[in-house]
């Protein structure tokens, strides 16, 4: 690991610990936390903290509010503060507010153990701005300041940058969480077991252009469900029917598909239906899909195929569900896949959002190597893109 971590941090011991985790938790129409796993992704570096005798004063952002009181209330960190209180198994104090009198108040009270939630951070107009003067306030509130945010390391938000830029002679360090997901995607992209195999789904093409790109140069192969395969396959010149498709990204796909050539693996047969509420009236097409009907899954043939790719290799990495999942009768090939994956022996890393939501669906997220807590980040990094956050954290000494 070439920047330093909590392990690097010889004596903790009263000291108050500044910690930006990523709580942007899915929440249902009334608020509530329908997916704690961000939450319980934090807490092995939280526990190291309090056991260390030190306090945590943990800070996150949740959702996007738009700064309209009644409805960003939803977005308030109450119930993720509670959660964290039952995971932890201690008291947890909620300050309402980002800065101010309040939370410098409730930091300097923090006895060693305590834990701190403060409100927010996106409520206040600073953090998106990486506000300087919004970022010495909090970086004023602690002794330490821990980056185990890796949701949100591809963000330049004042948290994540101007917070740690304001505390140059405190120690800055990666939280276990960022620790662990950066030293498994640096081995994934640095030193594969081969074969290694990319699966990709989702809807859209155009979130993953980069990503795809920077998987081809390292894959051996690619296998392609999901949405998105109806826009390679227009791309392609076959028949898509009524599928969705991106219309503007016809020629990207048809890029990556040149660029990609006897390494990309197309579905070979599709689940489709004539109306998205009409999974009874769904068939099995093999090729163009006909008109009037819409691509929901991918088929039996492709799910045996891609369960053989899948037995040879060694290391695969999987962002996106493969049909519409959330539906149950449209879930077959995304089940079988995570299936699949999780009786390899294989190296298998998951990527965040909602394909690492399906594998926990399945019940099956314990059955992975790794499934990253980074939708955007997770892509972002395996893409190269230089993250700002970690440029903030010390380096370790390489004597
Ligand atoms: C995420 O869920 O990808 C992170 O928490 C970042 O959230 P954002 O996309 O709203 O910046």
């Amino acid at each position: 690991m070439a920047k330093k971590t909590l392990a690097d941090l010889p004596n903790l011991r009263g000291k108050r610990v500044l910690v930006r985790v990523d709580f942007n938790v899915p929440l249902d129409a009334a608020g509530n936390i329908t997916n704690d796993r961000r939450i319980r992704a934090a807490l092995p570096t939280l526990q190291y903290i309090l056991d260390a005798s030190a306090s945590a004063i943990v800070m996150s952002h949740l959702g996007r509010p738009k700064g309209d009181p009644k409805k960003d209330a939803p977005y308030k960190m109450d119930r993720a503060a509670d959660r964290l209180g039952q995971l932890l198994g201690r008291p947890v104090h909620k300050v309402n507010a980002v800065v101010g009198p309040d939370v410098a108040a409730a930091a300097q009270k923090l006895q060693p153990g305590a834990v701190l939630v403060l409100e927010n951070l996106r409520f206040h107009p600073g953090e998106q701005a990486g506000d300087a003067a919004f970022a010495a306030q909090l970086a004023q509130l602690a002794d330490v300041y821990v980056n185990d945010a890796f949701g949100t390391c591809h963000r330049s938000d004042a948290s994540m940058v101007a917070v740690p830029a304001a505390m140059p002679s405190k120690p800055r360090v990666v939280g276990k969480l960022v620790a662990k997901e950066l030293e498994i995607l640096d081995e994934l992209l640095s030193a594969p077991r081969r074969p290694f195999l990319a699966i990709l789904g989702g809807a859209k093409v155009s979130d993953k252009i980069g990503f795809i790109k920077s998987l081809l140069t390292r894959v051996d192969r690619v296998l392609i469900g999901g949405a998105m395969t109806y826009t390679f396959m227009k791309a392609e010149g076959q028949g898509v029917g009524n599928s969705r498709v991106e219309v503007d990204k016809l020629s990207q796909a048809r890029e990556l598909l040149q660029l990609g050539k006897g390494k990309i693996i197309l579905p070979l047969d599709h689940l489709v239906v004539e109306a998205l509420d009409k999974p009874d009236g769904a068939r099995v097409v093999e090729g163009n899909i006909p008109e009037g009907w819409i691509g929901v899954d991918i088929g039996p043939r492709t799910i045996a195929r891609y369960c053989e790719e899948i037995g040879k290799a060694q290391t695969v990495v999987w962002n996106g569900p493969l049909g519409k999942y959330e539906d149950k009768p449209y879930s077959q090939g995304t089940r079988a896949v995570a299936k699949a994956l999780a009786e390899s022996p294989a190296v298998t890393v998951v990527g965040g959002g909602e394909t690492a939501e399906a594998v926990e669906a399945f019940d099956l997220a314990d059955k992975m190597k790794h499934v990253s807590t980074g939708g955007g980040a997770f892509l972002e990094y395996v893409e190269g893109t230089p993250f700002p956050a970690l440029a903030q954290i010390e380096d370790r000494k390489t004597s």
